[in-house]
């Protein structure tokens, strides 16, 4: 540790950080890259350095840098996060292995295509850009304590990433969508029969094995889990009144 500063001491890191380029590094391969580390730098802030002073080659997305962009997700030590407000110090090794989100196609370095991930999603009728929803008259209403929110998808993939389902099946919408098509369920932004026609199959709401990893590492507080269990349920209740109206 050295240089204490206004952010506490400062400390050498040692980032592993997974290289692709087709055709030029190619099988992908790790590279070794050391920066300086305070209590405040995120990892996107070490990338952004390595980028500046050590290698002008080196790729990665971000755009907003304070987590309400979604582009600058990825893995840091095994787990995904938006690298904007992950911490280095808080990897929990001095050794802190950077790598692209998994259940993407890689398209160089740290740069996946979200091209999947937006056609697995958008079916559920979350529009891709959405108008603003800001009210400067919003009061909370008389006797309401809590919300449920519905709207905070930054749509940074890092749900699909961590889904031990999604990572071996690419039909599966996923958790994203699904939290979606809950959303446009209970917002009736969709019809029931829209909704469930598009999560009830076996690549839709049944798949899901309930691991909840998409709820753990969600930078959002979607808790797209849960969204997914209230989906269930939803779509029992509509079959069994179905099922006895029909009788
Ligand atoms: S740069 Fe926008 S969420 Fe990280």
């Amino acid at each position: 540790m050295t240089n204490n500063g206004f952010f506490g001491p400062k400390k050498t890191i040692t980032l592993k950080v997974l290289r692709y380029k087709p055709g030029a590094i190619d099988p992908p391969r790790y590279d070794t890259f050391r920066v300086e580390a305070n209590a405040v730098t995120t990892v996107l802030d070490a990338l952004e350095e390595i980028k500046a002073t050590q290698d002008s080659s080196l790729l990665y997305r971000h755009s907003c840098h304070p987590a309400s962009c979604g582009t600058c997700g990825m893995r840091v030590n095994g787990r995904e996060q938006l690298g904007c407000v992950a911490r280095l110090l808080e990897q929990g090794s001095d050794v802190v292995v950077v790598e692209p989100l998994a259940s993407a196609p890689l398209i160089a370095d740290l740069v996946v295509d979200m091209t999947p991930f937006a056609e697995r999603f958008a079916p559920a009728g979350m529009r891709l850009v959405r108008e603003s929803e800001f009210n400067p008259e919003a009061e909370t209403p008389v006797g309401v304590e809590t919300f449920t929110r519905y709207e905070d998808c930054i749509e940074c993939n890092i749900c699909l990433s961590a889904c031990p389902v999604a990572n071996t099946n690419p039909a599966f919408i996923g958790p994203a969508g699904l939290a979606a098509a809950y959303r446009a369920l209970v917002t009736g932004e969709r019809s029931p029969a829209e909704v469930f026609a598009y999560v009830d199959h076996d690549d839709g709401v049944w798949r899901c094995h309930s691991a909840m990893e998409c709820s753990a590492v969600c930078p959002s507080n979607v808790d797209p889990g849960h969204k997914i269990m209230a989906l269930r349920r939803e779509l029992v209740t509509y079959k069994v009144k179905r099922f006895f109206k029909r009788g």
